[in-house]
């Protein structure tokens, strides 16, 4: 690979497998959580760049998502359909255990040529744990279980006869055959920012994914992480949401945002808001993904407005470089209309981005030659 291409941020997009959109508002939006849809909406990313597409697990309605479909066979649904594309599936510890979860990825990872990913994600929504007689441990004791979920997939995946007595797993000398083709496993991302998660993630995970936030923010949380991975000898790469409202002036992208808020769902959203309240979103530290929201950053139920790509193509290009020397490495985007903005964010912003991460490369290489 160039030098240049390493250097090269990356993109995904939320795949809507749930119905309902990603702005919990009225306004009008071109989308929908059909696999039709979705089709034309993965290849179109595909084709304008985005190396990445996420889906969401919901066992129930929340936030409006009155229709889920499950996102494991929904991602590899989606892989069969894309060439180059990988597919991030989310799972929840609870419903999967990670025997179940190790052997369906390394299928599904030989079925499409090396091109699924897993999102663990650790739960917020107590009441569909409880629709589906789920234990819901409290908050931190969640992520104990998922770190013994994450340690337990890739063991699975790179050695054999594991053994492993833990609170939440045991196993006794099992072999997974065959072994995922990617190398050295399959790539493993996690959702959520408390400081359970942040540690969690400084230990075991490959990606850390967090909610929409300022520059100055997570400038100070990416290097409370990679201090704390640089101390455990790990290393993490880190992706961040953003809704991402690119128009011609910036006026009428503001207008747009100005019509997202003001045509709100106060119901949902102030559900939303409570059940991530119940769910333990500030956490004891009060650094959880949503400990800091207001009404208007839920109406995009992971704050992405606040990451701020909303503008012409220029200004977003040069924010999100921002991002990039603020040590982000992938940006997690979602749109009002998706495909047609995924096609104009693809034609419009991302040669700009591109254009300036060269330039400052050539800076970079300039200065120390
Ligand atoms: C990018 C991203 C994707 C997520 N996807 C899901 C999901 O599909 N299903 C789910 O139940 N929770 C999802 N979550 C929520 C997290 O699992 C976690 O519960 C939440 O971020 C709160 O975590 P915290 O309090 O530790 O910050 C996601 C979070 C992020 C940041």
């Amino acid at each position: 690979m160039k030098d240049d291409q390493a250097q090269q941020l990356k993109f995904a997009y939320w795949v809507p497998n749930v119905s309902g959109s990603l702005v919990v508002s009225k306004i009008e939006q071109r989308t929908d959580w059909s696999y039709e849809y979705n089709v034309r909406l993965e290849q179109t990313a595909e084709q304008n760049g985005f190396e990445y597409a996420l889906t969401q697990i919901r066992f129930t309605i929340g936030y409006g998502a009155e229709n889920q479909h499950e996102s494991v066979s929904f991602s590899h649904a989606l892989l069969a359909k894309t060439e180059k594309l990988k597919v991030i599936a989310a799972i929840l510890p609870g419903p999967w255990k990670p025997a179940l979860a190790a052997k369906q990825l390394a299928t599904i990872d030989h079925l499409t040529q090396g091109r699924i990913a897993v999102n663990i994600v650790s739960g917020w929504f107590r009441g569909e744990f409880d629709a589906i007689g789920e234990i819901w441990p409290e908050h931190d004791e969640r992520y104990v279980r998922s770190e013994e979920f994450i340690r337990a997939l890739k063991e699975i995946w790179t050695t054999d006869q594991y053994s492993f007595k833990g609170k939440y797993y045991q196993f006794e000398n099992y072999t997974l055959k065959p072994k995922p083709l990617q190398q050295p496993h399959i790539e493993v991302f996690q959702g959520g920012s408390s400081r359970a998660a942040r540690d969690m993630a400084a230990r075991v995970s490959d990606w850390y994914f967090t909610n929409g936030n300022s520059v100055n923010e997570l400038v100070k949380q990416i290097s409370d992480l990679r201090t704390k991975a640089a101390l455990n000898g790990h290393q993490i790469k880190v992706g961040v949401n953003a809704f991402i409202i690119a128009r011609d002036t910036e006026e009428e992208a503001q207008a747009v945002l100005q019509e997202i808020i003001e045509q709100a769902d106060i119901q949902t959203v102030q559900a939303f808001g409570k059940a991530t309240r119940e769910g333990g979103a500030a956490s004891r530290e009060g650094e959880g993904n949503w400990a800091k929201s207001t009404f208007e950053d839920l109406v995009q139920y992971n704050d992405g407005f606040k990451t701020n790509l909303i503008g012409t193509p220029q200004q977003i290009a040069e924010r999100i470089i921002e991002l990039k020397n603020a040590g982000v490495d992938l940006i997690l985007s979602g749109f009002l209309h998706f495909i047609e903005e995924i096609e104009y964010f693809g034609e419009k912003v991302l040669p700009l981005v591109r254009e300036l991460e060269v330039e400052q490369q050539h800076v970079v290489s300039a200065k120390s030659a």
